[in-house]
């Protein structure tokens, strides 16, 4: 995993809009967030950072990776996508790079997508990364409050191998998506849209020929920001996340009582308190970070991950369930024996 260095603390976000730390915290869980140094850290490169780590600690060099999959929302460019990006930046052979947009859920799809790959012989040493740079594009001021406390920025990584041992590894992922509703936690600018599926979404001059992608009348009004129904997704989230990680211990004979720990995305403490109680789990059987990073939306799973692991709390032969849900809506889950 990598964070960067600086430090927001909700007390510091006060300077810039009407909250509070109290509020946070009892609503989220956050104390504090990291932010990436405005010009010197995209979220590639932090993502590349995070990846440099995931392959000496898998034994291998940056030559044996044979494919790359990226998840982030918060791409340096719009496109082509931060998966080329990092094999130019860390000198890689002409790998295959795809990236995946599936916001909070993308890491946990992106694992899926590398398990496939893995399961049918085609590569051996994948890096998977989840990186974020949300800090760049927040409204940092009081109208958009409720999405910008949330958010932090942030990379993880790992690198995916085949094994010979039937006990170990991924031993099944679970995707899924509603689109109905997609425009509950969404950035819909720019975009190319045009107000097709929601009615006022970005102010444009329709005039034949004039640019519809990006106006100022979007930057005024502040349509490039992210936009989320907070109430609707709490409320999705905590029936989603259950319903996934129990699909997954159901489809290989497992209960909760089996898991020895569950890493959910690590959206709101709220959120995943409410999912430690619904499943019946003890508090060493979740793993939280939320405080010291927010939501770092696809970096949250591996940064976690990784954190969980450094704290001797992932083991030879542990049971292991990665869990999110997000904007989409996607949720997804992945069950391994470490
Ligand atoms: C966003 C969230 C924390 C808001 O908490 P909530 O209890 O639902 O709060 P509401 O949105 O109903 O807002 C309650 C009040 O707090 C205010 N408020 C919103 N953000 C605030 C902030 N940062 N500081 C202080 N007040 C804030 C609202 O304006 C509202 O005021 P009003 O009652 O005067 O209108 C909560 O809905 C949530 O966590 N949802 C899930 C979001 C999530 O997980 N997103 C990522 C998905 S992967």
């Amino acid at each position: 995993m990598y964070v960067p260095a600086h430090v927001v603390t909700n007390n510091d976000l006060t300077q810039y809009m009407e909250t509070t730390d109290e509020w946070i915290q009892e609503r989220t869980g956050i104390i504090e967030r990291r932010y990436a140094h405005r010009t010197e850290e995209t979220t590639t490169t932090m993502g590349v950072e995070a990846a440099k780590i995931a392959i000496q600690r898998a034994g291998i060099t940056v030559a044996d990776i044979d494919f790359i999959v990226f998840a982030t929302l918060s791409p340096d460019y719009y496109f082509p996508g931060c998966g080329v990006l990092l094999q130019r930046a860390m000198q890689m052979k002409q790998v295959g790079a795809l990236d995946i947009r599936n916001q909070c859920s993308g890491f946990v799809y992106a694992v899926s997508v590398a398990d496939q790959f893995i399961k049918s012989g085609m590569y051996k040493n994948i890096l998977v990364v989840g990186a974020e740079k949300h800090s760049f594009g927040l409204d940092l001021t009081t109208r958009g409050r409720n999405i910008s406390v949330i958010f932090g920025d942030g990379a993880g990584a790992i690198v995916l191998q085949p094994t010979e041992d039937n006990n170990r590894g991924i031993l099944s992922t679970h995707l899924h998506s509603d689109g109905n509703e997609a425009e509950i936690l969404a950035m819909y600018n720019p975009g190319t849209h045009a107000n097709h599926w929601k009615a006022n979404a970005a102010s444009f001059n329709d005039s034949a020929m004039a640019d519809m992608f990006m106006s100022h009348a979007m930057i005024d009004k502040g349509e490039n920001f992210p936009n989320m129904d907070g109430p609707a997704v709490f409320k999705t989230a905590v029936v989603k996340f259950p319903e996934v990680i129990m699909e997954a211990l159901a489809a290989n004979n497992y209960v909760a009582a089996d898991l020895t720990l569950l890493i959910p995305h690590q959206a709101n403490l709220r959120i995943a308190q409410f999912v430690q109680h619904k499943l019946k789990l003890r508090d060493d059987q979740v793993y939280n970070n939320i405080q010291k990073y927010g939501n770092t939306t696809a970096a949250s799973v591996p940064i976690a991950l990784c954190e969980a692991w450094e704290e001797g709390k992932i083991k030879e032969g542990d049971l292991i369930c990665l869990a999110a849900f997000g904007s989409g809506f996607t949720w997804a889950s992945a069950l391994m024996k470490w």
